[in-house]
């Protein structure tokens, strides 16, 4: 196996679980996010403040395309699936785990995040609407779904892993 991605909505577990499951099996982590903060030297509000949300998403592309020969496990970003691109990418170079998680429990995580633009400008009505939209591409891409509902981050890891 080359990659392990981690898919799934803002707060859906993926960097705590990425960590975890990169100790567990004893492979390198990188969160997407981070890298791309890392490399512009930015954070990702000033990102989608100062080149828009379109550029971001390019330059979740390029992160995936630069990493194709890593061996690795990979948090995504919660839209990265967006683009088709992203999701032939994701499967032909690793297997993707989608962590699924119910909204209650992700909008309880994620209500007060200063760091998501997007959790920043919507309403929970459109974050529920967004999340129903993209749990159908989550699971279009995943070759695997982890449930994580009612799971311990180490039950879900022990479960992903
Ligand atoms: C986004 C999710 C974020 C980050 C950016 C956009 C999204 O990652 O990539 O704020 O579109 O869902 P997390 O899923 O790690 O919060």
């Amino acid at each position: 196996m080359k990659k392990v991605y981690l898919i799934g909505y803002m707060g859906s577990g993926k960097s705590a679980i990425g960590r975890r499951l990169s100790y567990a099996l004893k492979m390198p982590y990188y969160d997407m996010d981070r890298e791309i903060e890392r490399k512009l030297g930015m954070k990702i509000p000033e990102i989608f403040e100062t080149f828009g949300e379109e550029h971001f998403r390019a330059l979740e592309t390029e992160f995936l395309k630069e990493f194709r020969d890593e061996w690795c496990i990979i948090s995504t970003g919660g839209g990265t699936p967006i683009r088709p691109e992203n999701r032939e990418i994701m499967r032909k170079t690793g297997l993707v785990l989608f962590l699924n998680a119910p909204f209650h429990e992700i909008w309880r995580r994620i209500r007060t995040d200063r760091n998501r633009p997007i959790v920043q400008r919507s309403t929970r009505e459109e974050l529920q609407n967004l999340y129903n939209e993209r749990k159908k591409i989550y699971r279009r891409t995943a070759h695997i779904t982890v449930n994580t509902e009612g799971r311990s981050l180490r039950q879900a890891t022990e479960y992903a892993a």
